[in-house]
């Protein structure tokens, strides 16, 4: 039988329900070998010419039968039911559990991830441990309940008709542990196949836009077709041992069962079998073996099930790279914060192979005031924005919040006193009501009015077919790049909370979605400590503190009017910016 410890643990809280499919599977072969010897006894009576055997009539005979077959019936419908109500359970809790931990592991796992990979792993193997659990187990455990139950029958009957038995049956249920390695070794080679085809398809959906924009829907097109060709060897390839073991399994079940047939009717010509016991020997016997023939598909789902666990618990014994949970983490929902924020001689790498993308920085942010970073494509920005939002742990160097050093036992509550608002919101399935209350989930509709309009959103929003209950996606909406991050500051606004970190969109806004823009941020910056990745002028202009990044180093700092006349990098990042601020000034 394939079982791990992860497969016991994944079913945890549910031993009863599968044991319970189970009982029902061993119920369901009980009727059907107490069918088959009473058809036995029905043909005996045929043969013998008798209308009454065992003090029963013809008709009764019938009419047990009958019935029988009627509670079969019924029998195989509720455990159908059941099988499936269990399978449904264990898959919503192990999904639940997967996206706790994704959630756990954060942002900086999904960023080193392949989507395709993750979403295989949550959606197509844990529907296979469904199959695994409400048939595979099921089906195995009532052919070798069975099994065991008629081939002790069958040593009280005959002793050698029963060892014969006995060795078929083991051979039939040993087989597929000889082909365990080799279709363990093929499973792990399709689940990779499988990943590898779900990620190119995902790529092509998700890169629509840009594969037409630049004509290379062709060269993705032809990624998928490989991908799909593929899987589709892979898959064959484990079909032909498949094939090859069913046929030896089916092989050796029909060989069994009607050698031991021969066997028993040898022993009746010999006489050394009573002949009337024959006809119940023969019905016995392939009772003992359709269960165990049953089970030739099932095996399949018993190896996809092993190999699917792996992924499984692979991804849910994965350790977050950054912030491993030393004492447990607090979530405090403090949204009070007075203090202010000091990186500290931060140096970080993402991978230490490929150096150190933040040296030594070392920044003050005073309280409620802002601090503008600037800097070349690839000089940190980001990454110490991230540090800052809590996706990655600093090794060396510190990030103190008021007098708090951030660290694993508090970043929770850290967390809680920062608000993110990046260059584009993502925008969930849902209404803009619903989207906008991603940022406190228990906001009433006034208050989502109110940050709409802080947003300068509400407007827009009211011009929506049905207003703040206007799906996304759906009733040909859809947002622009400038509305997005409307959205995402009308969040931030429910958020509220002391600490904003704001990444500036570079794409150029028209006039009035860029003048709006700003309006909003200025209104939701007011009071808090800010860090802007700020790309323009008028961001730049506002903020009590510049700080230029460049190679992950602070390079320099300074207010804009200090470092407009000192500072030759700050004078090329804002290049054509400040020209026409100083020809302004000339005028
Ligand atoms: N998840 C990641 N894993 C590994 N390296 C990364 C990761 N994210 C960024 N980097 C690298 O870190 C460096 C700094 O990147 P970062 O995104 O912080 O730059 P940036 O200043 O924000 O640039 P831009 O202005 O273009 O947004 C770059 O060399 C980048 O390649
Ligand atoms: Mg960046």
């Amino acid at each position: 039988m394939f079982l791990n410890r992860a497969l016991l643990r994944f079913a945890k809280g549910n031993y009863k329900n599968i044991l319970y499919t189970c009982f029902l599977s061993v119920l369901l072969t009980v009727v059907s070998t107490i069918v088959a010897l009473i058809t036995s006894v029905v043909v005996r009576m045929f043969l013998e010419n008798k209308t009454v055997l065992h003090s029963l009539g013809m008709a009764e005979m019938f009419g047990i039968l009958l019935g029988l077959i009627c509670l079969r019936f019924f029998i195989s419908m509720y455990k159908t039911k059941e099988g499936v109500k269990c399978g449904l359970k264990i898959k919503e809790v192990l999904r639940k559990d997967m996206l706790r931990k994704l959630f756990e592991l954060g942002p900086a796992y999904m960023s080193e991830e392949k989507t395709g990979g993750v979403a295989t792993t949550i959606f197509m193997k844990v529907e296979w441990l469904g199959h695994y659990y409400m048939t595979y187990i099921p089906t195995a455990v009532a052919a070798i309940v069975n099994a065991v139950v008629i081939i002790g029958v069958l040593f009280f009957v005959n002793s050698m008709v029963g060892m014969v038995c006995l060795l078929a049956a083991v051979g039939m249920l040993g087989c597929p542990m000889l082909f365990y390695k080799v279709m363990s070794k093929r499973g792990r080679l399709e689940w990779e196949a499988e990943e590898e085809y779900y990620e190119k398809c995902l790529d092509g959906i998700q890169g629509i836009v840009t594969l037409k924009a630049f004509g290379a829907d062709g060269l993705q097109k032809e990624k998928i077709h490989a991908g799909g060709e593929k899987l589709r060897r892979t898959v064959m390839g484990q079909l032909k041992v498949t094939m090859l073991e069913n046929g030896v399994l089916e092989f050796l079940g029909r060989l069994g069962s009607a050698f031991t047939i021969g066997l028993a009717a040898w022993l009746v010509y010999k006489g050394e079998m009573d002949s009337e016991v024959l006809v119940y020997t023969m019905f016995l016997i392939s009772a003992c073996f359709v269960p165990m023939l049953n089970l030739i598909p099932a095996w399949h789902m018993g190896y996809r099930g092993v190999t699917a666990s792996e992924g499984i618990e692979e991804l849910l014994q994965s350790l977050p790279k950054y912030f491993r949970t030393r004492e447990k983490a607090v979530k405090s929902g403090k949204k009070e914060f007075t203090g202010d924020i000091s990186f500290e001689h931060i140096s970080f790498a993402y991978d230490e192979a490929e150096g150190e993308v933040l040296q030594d920085v070392t920044i003050t942010i005073k309280n409620q005031t802002t601090t503008a970073l600037v800097g070349p494509s690839g000089s940190g920005k980001s990454t110490l924005a991230n540090i800052l939002a809590g996706f990655y742990e600093v090794k060396n160097g510190k990030i103190r919040l008021g007098e708090e050093v951030v660290e694993a036992s508090n970043i929770e509550a850290m967390q809680d006193l920062v608000s993110v608002v990046w260059q584009e919101g993502h925008l969930f399935y849902g209404t803009v009501l619903d989207n906008i209350r991603i940022g406190k989930p228990e906001a009433t509709y006034e208050e989502v009015v109110r940050v709409a309009k802080a947003a300068n959103l509400h407007d827009f929003i009211m011009k929506l077919p049905k207003g703040y209950d206007t799906h996304l996606g759906e009733d040909g909406m859809r947002f622009s790049g400038g509305e997005k991050q409307r959205i995402a500051i009308a969040r931030a606004f429910l958020r509220n909370t002391p600490i904003l970190i704001l990444d500036e969109a570079t794409s150029s806004l028209d006039r009035k979605n860029e003048m709006e823009i700003q309006r909003s941020i200025q209104e939701l910056s007011k009071g808090k400590t800010v860090l802007v990745i700020a790309h323009r002028l008028s961001t730049i202009q506002n903020a009590e503190q510049i700080c230029i990044l460049n190679h992950g180093k602070i390079q320099e700092k300074g207010t804009h009017e200090e470092l407009r006349k000192t500072s030759k990098l700050y004078q090329r990042l804002m290049g054509k910016q400040l020209a026409v601020e100083m020809a302004g000034e000339g005028a």
